[in-house]
């Protein structure tokens, strides 16, 4: 599969440059709230192939976006794991007490993640081979944050048990990041050209817990899909890293992309870390909301930053469910109109 998204994540520059949203498949889309609501709940949605494999494409037939990300969450792993996960506004999780009680079987965890993979092929099946199909995962870090309590208050249930025990926190790392890389590895054989490790919880680690949580099991899995299909094309995610936790992340986990939140400047990125790989991001989402003259100078300035680069225009993070539609249709204008 070729394509301006891959070329661009294998290290060409473009301008224009490629263009694709985190949670582009989500509630702004009126046609997402109708296969949702058909779905019955949104974690039926997740586990239906057909449906999931819809709302994958829906954000591609209207505004012709040049990546599909396959429709599901990064709590179907920990699913996978036979912890139990409830969406009510939002994931609720009871809070893991002992690692020995998850499922540590691989094949159950492939019978439990098939829908993705069934999803990815028919996704596959009915998208224009010029575009890119992205799979993802999120990292062992956010999975073991959502699984020791949550991700706010500074993600203090995982913090606490990182650094009260770090011995079993290790073994709940290394369990989560074996089922993600084999996640990955799955996705990319049902038919994904790339993926990206989504690291929400990333923000606000000291140096050392960074390195030992998010950026080591990062690299390890990098590592572990590249072994098994060699040339995977990976992207990272490491939201609210920082300058220092970006440079060290992008250089150590060897990722083929880092996607930068809306804090980091553009000029940094493109001089710290553009030449050893491809930039993705970072559009505030809230300059999507407002319109007007906040998106056009947001977008102005960033293709400007980014344009002897290799470079995927994205937000800085996920668009949210107040987004008026005709706003990303004039993102899309503005992006594709750049020379
Ligand atoms: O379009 C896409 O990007 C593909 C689908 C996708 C979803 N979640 C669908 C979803 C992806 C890539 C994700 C990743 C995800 N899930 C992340 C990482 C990205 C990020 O935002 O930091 C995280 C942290 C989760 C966990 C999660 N799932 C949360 C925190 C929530 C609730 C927040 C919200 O936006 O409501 C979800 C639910 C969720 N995942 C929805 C969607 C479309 C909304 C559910 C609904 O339809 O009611």
């Amino acid at each position: 599969m070729s394509g301006l998204f891959l070329e661009v994540l294998g290290g060409t520059k473009n301008t224009p440059p490629p263009i694709w949203m985190m949670r582009q498949a989500g509630r702004y889309l009126p046609e997402y709230r109708t296969t949702r609501a058909k779905a019955g709940s949104f974690l039926g949605l997740c586990g239906s192939p057909e449906l999931a494999a819809e709302v994958t494409l829906q954000p591609i037939r209207r505004f012709d976006f040049d990546a599909a990300i396959i429709f599901s969450d990064i709590l179907v792993v920990v699913m996978a794991l036979g912890h139990p996960v409830r969406f009510d506004e939002g994931p609720k999780l009871d809070p893991l007490t002992k690692v020995e009680t998850l499922e540590s079987n691989p094949q159950k965890w492939a019978t439990r993640l098939a829908a993705v993979y069934e999803a990815l092929a028919l996704a596959r099946r009915d998208l224009d081979p010029g575009k890119a199909l992205l799979g993802f995962a999120g990292a062992p870090w956010t999975l073991a944050t959502y699984l020791a309590g949550g991700g706010n208050d500074e993600q203090k249930g995982a913090k606490l048990w990182a650094y009260r025990d770090p011995e079993s926190f290790g073994r709940l790392i290394a369990l989560l990041s074996d089922c993600v890389a084999r996640h990955l590895i799955g996705q990319l054989k049902a038919g994904a050209d790339a993926v990206q490790i989504f690291d929400s919880w990333a923000a606000n680690l000291s140096p050392v817990l960074f390195d030992r949580w998010v950026v080591t099991p990062t690299a390890e899995i990098v590592r572990t899909v590249r072994a098994e299909i060699p040339g995977a094309k990976i992207i990272g995610f490491p939201r609210g890293a920082g300058l220092a936790g970006l440079e060290h992340y992008a250089q150590t986990t060897k990722v083929n992309a880092v996607s930068l939140d809306t804090a980091v400047p553009m000029d940094w990125a493109v001089d710290t870390l553009g030449k050893a790989l491809t930039l993705q991001g970072n559009l505030d989402p809230l300059a999507l909301v407002a319109g007007g003259a906040a998106l056009r100078d947001g977008v102005a300035a960033i293709l400007k930053a980014a344009r002897n680069t290799p470079f995927i225009f994205n937000l800085g993070h996920g668009i949210l469910p107040m987004t008026p539609l005709e706003h990303v249709g004039e993102l899309v204008k503005l992006v594709r109109s750049a020379a």
